[in-house]
């Protein structure tokens, strides 16, 4: 057994020992807890939360899961002590190896994964779109006139995956053609399901209709990177991810060696195209079923598209449609818990976790309590402006992660969000279905609105 007790208690906030039992979420005889988990996974762990407390096993066909929960669970990722004693689950070595790189930046630990990530904090960040942000709304534009013209019924998830596809495309890499976005789309859900949702069995990794999709995804890599090297190279408008990957390979090959790049340059489109798709077609619904706040939103497009060029600052400063996007990231959290692999035996809130372990970090959980968000089922875009700002207190907010490996993209996930969301309740008027209409979700291939979720797009007179 690693680790040192000693040193662990010191780390047990209660400072009692740690000699907890832990609790086991009761049962059905094969399936556990599977059947309630696929009823609604924020529900289930919340209830079990409330009832076992921030530490419990969930059964699960073929084995017994830890999960660490609540804001505790929350808090705990984010430290120092977390960094010691976590590292990356195995499976997420898969995505590497189905790239035939040694390693990917959401893979790594330690000190390496630091490095890189310091390396590329720029070329992820909203800092890129400066400069940029009228191309990306000329590109919105010919996306919105193709796929959502007016009197037609719109497929939300599979028109916004297509958007931000190309939105992050033109603003890092290269714009992806469509076909070759749908293999990206289809690899990455599956991969998604097997890894980091454990919905599907790893030798769905093995099927041809996925194999496919990987084989076109991994061409789609290779060629964007011959394409640049073969001559590109020195050109100044080089895409800012791929120069600064050329840049790393040439400077540091050991922490960027050639084998990685093609997995690297492909990195913003897997991090990001579900998790902005989700967000934002979740905020397309509740912004429309919300008149009050759709009004506002309008309104903040308005003055955002009245005639000056867009900025940032400008963008920054839509309090409702951020507020509703916060929101709807709280309600529908893209990522209701985190996998990690324990490396050594620590103490979390008195209860012993065990070394060499697989642990889930439900940290989701605070988004739906009225400990910390008042009213926690209603659609408040004002919780997170001065002075309630709900969101800061302790371990309460956590869509983006938290800790070593907290999303790299957020700030640029926010700033295309917003300025998405604004471009379509600017040009479009949207209709839900019936007005009881509710957002249809799915768990398969992961948790997030389902691919049925339509809306009646119109045009908008000013
Ligand atoms: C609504 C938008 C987004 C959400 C909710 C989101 C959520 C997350 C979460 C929860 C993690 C942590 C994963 C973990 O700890 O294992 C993460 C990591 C990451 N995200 Fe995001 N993300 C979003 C947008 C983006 C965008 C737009 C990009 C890139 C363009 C991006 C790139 C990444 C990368 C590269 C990582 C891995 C960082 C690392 O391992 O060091 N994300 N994201």
């Amino acid at each position: 057994m690693s680790g040192c007790p000693q040193h662990d208690e010191q780390h047990d906030e209660s400072g009692a020992t740690a000699e907890k039992p832990i609790p086991e979420v009761p049962g059905l005889p094969v399936l556990g807890c599977v059947p309630r988990m696929l009823r609604g996974m924020e529900e289930f762990f919340l209830d079990s939360y409330r009832t076992h407390g921030p530490v419990f096993r969930v059964p699960v066909p073929g084995r017994r899961m830890l999960v660490l929960a609540g804001a505790e669970a929350a808090t705990f990722l984010g430290s120092r002590r977390a960094r010691e004693v976590l590292r990356q689950i195995d499976l997420v070595r898969e995505v590497a190896d189905e790239f035939e790189a040694s390693e990917s930046l959401v893979g790594m630990d330690g000190d390496r994964h630091l490095e890189l990530r310091a390396a590329l904090m720029h070329e992820y960040s909203d800092r890129i779109t400066e400069g940029h942000l009228g191309t990306l709304v000329e590109r919105l534009d010919e996306f919105l006139d193709h796929d959502w013209p007016a009197g037609a019924d719109v497929h939300v998830m599979r028109a916004v995956q297509d958007l931000v596809v190309d939105q992050l495309g033109t603003l890092m890499t290269t714009p992806v053609p469509r076909k070759a976005a749908n293999d990206l789309r289809y690899f990455w859900s599956q991969i998604i399901a097997v890894v980091f949702a454990n919905l599907r069995p790893p030798l769905w990794l093995k099927l041809p209709r996925y194999r496919r999709a990987r084989d076109r995804a991994r061409r789609l890599g290779r060629d964007y990177l011959r394409s640049v090297l073969a001559g590109r190279r020195h050109d100044r408008r080089l895409p800012p991810l791929i120069s600064r990957l050329l840049d790393l390979h040439e400077q540091q090959p050991d922490l960027v060696p050639r084998e990685n790049l093609n997995l690297l340059a492909l990195i913003p489109y897997f991090a990001g195209m579900d998790t902005v798709a989700n967000a934002l077609a979740s905020a397309v619904y509740a912004i429309t079923k919300h008149p009050d706040v759709h009004a506002r939103v309008v309104a903040e497009a308005d003055e955002l598209f009245d005639g000056r060029p867009v900025d940032v600052a400008a963008l920054r400063a839509m309090t409702a449609t951020n507020g509703a996007i916060m929101e709807t990231m709280r309600l529908w959290p893209v990522v209701v818990g985190l996998p990690r692999r324990t490396t050594q035996e620590f103490v979390f809130e008195s209860y012993r976790i065990p070394a060499d372990t697989d642990v889930f970090f439900a940290i989701a959980i605070p988004h739906l309590m009225e400990e910390y968000f008042p009213n926690p089922r209603a659609f408040d875009v004002d919780r997170y402006s001065p002075p309630r700002l709900e969101h800061r207190a302790k371990g309460a907010y956590s869509p983006y992660g938290r800790g070593t490996h907290r999303c790299i993209g957020q700030s640029l996930g926010e700033v295309l969000m917003a300025l998405m969301a604004a471009r379509i309740f600017h040009t479009r008027t949207v209709t839900l279905p019936s007005p009881d209409y509710v957002l249809p979700r799915t768990l398969r291939p992961a948790p997030g609105p389902s691919k049925r979720f339509s809306v009646r797009v119109g045009e908008r007179t000013r």
